[in-house]
């Protein structure tokens, strides 16, 4: 396999992924071609049924990603209505319902599923999480979405505040690479 498509309309994304995949000799193409993605309640399904509606139209390997942050005290929201809430309320609105949550309170985590399909087979599913809490204000100009609110446990710093390199190495998204990394190192 010398390429693989990876269907996303999200650069950050694929600037990670190709961080990562620099230590294979598979070159990424982002493909922002859309797909649907159904309302469900965990990730592995939305990743699923997405890889499954390419799969009919795309005859390329590739990799499609749904992440999402899911907070402690909020019940896992906003969980599966991560893009909905960032598009609509974003790190502000997630800041202002948080507002008066204390320290111990603001517990959350980045989940991150990776799909791959080739062919006809059953897409594979490779997962990762980052635990950490939401911070108190945004900080930071690295990265995107909730990256600017995000502190991995044991740092002191957003995503926001550190290189992809650096992020990669801890985050949600760098898990679940690992993982399809060592999946294509054994194939
Ligand atoms: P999706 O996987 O593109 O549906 O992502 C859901 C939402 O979570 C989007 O609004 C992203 O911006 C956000 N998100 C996903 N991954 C990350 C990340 O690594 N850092 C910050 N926000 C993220």
């Amino acid at each position: 396999m010398k390429s693989i498509y990876f269907i996303t309309g999200n650069k950050g994304k694929v600037a990670e992924a190709e961080n990562k995949f620099s230590e294979l000799n598979i070159e990424i193409i982002q493909k922002d071609v859309g797909y649907p993605e159904i309302q469900a309640i965990n990730l592995e399904d939305v990743a699923l049924y997405g890889a499954e509606h390419i799969q009919k139209r795309i005859s390329h390997p590739f990799i499609i990603e749904d992440a999402g942050l899911f907070i402690d005290n909020l019940n896992g929201f906003p969980g599966v209505y991560s893009s909905y809430v960032y598009h609509t309320i974003g790190c502000r609105g997630i800041l202002r319902l948080m507002e008066n949550f204390k320290d111990g309170d603001r517990k959350a985590v980045f989940r991150s599923v990776f799909a791959f399909a080739i062919s006809d087979d059953k897409p594979r599913l490779f997962i990762g999480e980052c635990f950490g809490k939401i911070s108190v204000a945004e900080k930071g100009d690295h990265g995107f979405g909730y990256d600017p609110i995000f502190i991995a446990d044991g740092k002191s710093k957003t995503f926001a505040q550190i290189e992809t390199s650096e992020k990669n190495k801890i985050s949600h998204r760098g898990k679940s690479l690992d993982k399809l990394i060592d999946f294509f190192k054994n194939i």
